[in-house]
């Protein structure tokens, strides 16, 4: 048997203590650039830099923000203090974490499903990331849904390379945090997206307990179940109960925290419905967030790259990291 890694344990439960939430801000190149693209902000590794301080600096934010995912440029980087940022973090009370997959690629002989590369070479990316700072990981693997997808191939593949990361994550020491994302793009119905989601959480969480993840030691990182991105939207009760439901099928009570991605949703929504959620109650995990673009649309769209726009930005986005801390115990009433 091996004994339980009591660090992993207290990390992952640190990342989801009462009241707090991570922030996704490990963008890579590309998706980074997409979402500066949108609001005319120049690509440039300083601009990417200085958002990111911006984020980083917010007064006050750590009474909502556990732990920030950074991207392998970003946790090489320094505050504009002189500091590196997994030590501001640090000093700030905030938990370092660093993505770790290298993105996704077609899935060969499986039009239209993607494959998350990058294990090759992870121990020792991971030995390097724990000398930076790093305490927690992330791997995202993506499912898409059509009349066809996901094909069982697709899931156990995704599936067995989430296991391993995750057992090349506990061996160094940092918490896994398992993504499997089940994108919203599509016409499906918010039934059909409970059913796939249910099928992939089912099959990943046998390939962890076969690969011997100690589950008190991760998080895990779900969309929520929702209607697909061009069908009409489900109402927001019906996406709690469904994802709860969903949950309570598939994750084992040992796994101290859910911690779901936002995937597109408008900010307001990825609140509403995390709040739903709380509310219901009698819930065995703590119930958190770990969004991308809902903490990030708002304060990125007043930041556009300007300095004198920088407390501005921190204001939305701690306002935002308030709203959502706010839905952890139910107690969001609306913007
Ligand atoms: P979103 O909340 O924008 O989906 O990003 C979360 C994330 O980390 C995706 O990998």
């Amino acid at each position: 048997m091996i004994s339980l890694n009591e660090s992993l344990k207290q990390t992952a439960q640190a990342l989801v203590a009462p009241g707090k939430g991570i922030l996704a801000a490990d963008e890579s190149h590309p998706t980074i650039k997409k979402r500066f693209d949108k609001f005319s902000i120049a690509d440039t590794e300083e601009n990417r830099r200085a958002y990111r301080d911006m984020l980083f600096s917010t007064p006050g934010i750590s009474r909502y923000i556990s732990g920030v995912i950074l991207f392998d440029e970003t946790i090489r980087q320094k505050h504009s203090n002189g500091a590196p940022f997994p030590k501001f973090l640090a000093d700030n009370g905030i938990i370092p974490g660093i993505k770790v997959d290298a993105g996704t690629v077609a899935l060969p002989n499986f039009p239209g499903e993607k494959i998350t590369e990058g294990l090759d070479g992870l121990r020792e990316r991971f030995a390097e990331y724990a000398k930076l700072g790093a305490r927690f990981a992330k791997w995202r693997a993506v499912f898409t849904i059509s009349d066809h997808t996901p094909s069982e191939y697709c899931i156990h593949a995704n599936a067995h390379a989430l296991a391993r990361y995750a057992a090349l994550a506990q061996e160094a020491s940092l918490v896994p945090i398992v993504e499997p994302e089940v994108l919203r793009d599509g016409q499906h119905d918010i039934a059909r997206c409970y059913d796939v989601t249910t099928h992939v959480l089912d099959r990943v969480f046998r390939e962890l307990h076969d690969y011997r993840i100690q589950f008190e030691g991760m998080l895990l990182k779900p969309s929520m179940v929702t209607a697909g991105e061009d069908a009409s939207d489900a109402p927001v009760q019906q996406v709690a109960e469904l994802t709860l439901r969903c949950l309570r099928d598939t994750v084992p009570a040992a796994v101290p925290g859910i911690v779901f991605l936002s995937g597109g949703q408008s900010s307001e929504a990825a609140t509403a419905h995390l709040n739903a959620m709380n509310k219901l109650g009698n819930i065995r995990w703590q119930l958190s967030f770990s969004y991308g673009r809902a903490l990030q649309d708002a304060p990125m769209h007043t930041w556009m790259g300007k300095t004198d726009k920088v407390g501005a930005a921190q204001k939305a986005f701690a306002r935002r990291a308030e709203l959502n801390s706010l839905a952890r115990t139910g107690k969001y009433s609306g913007e």
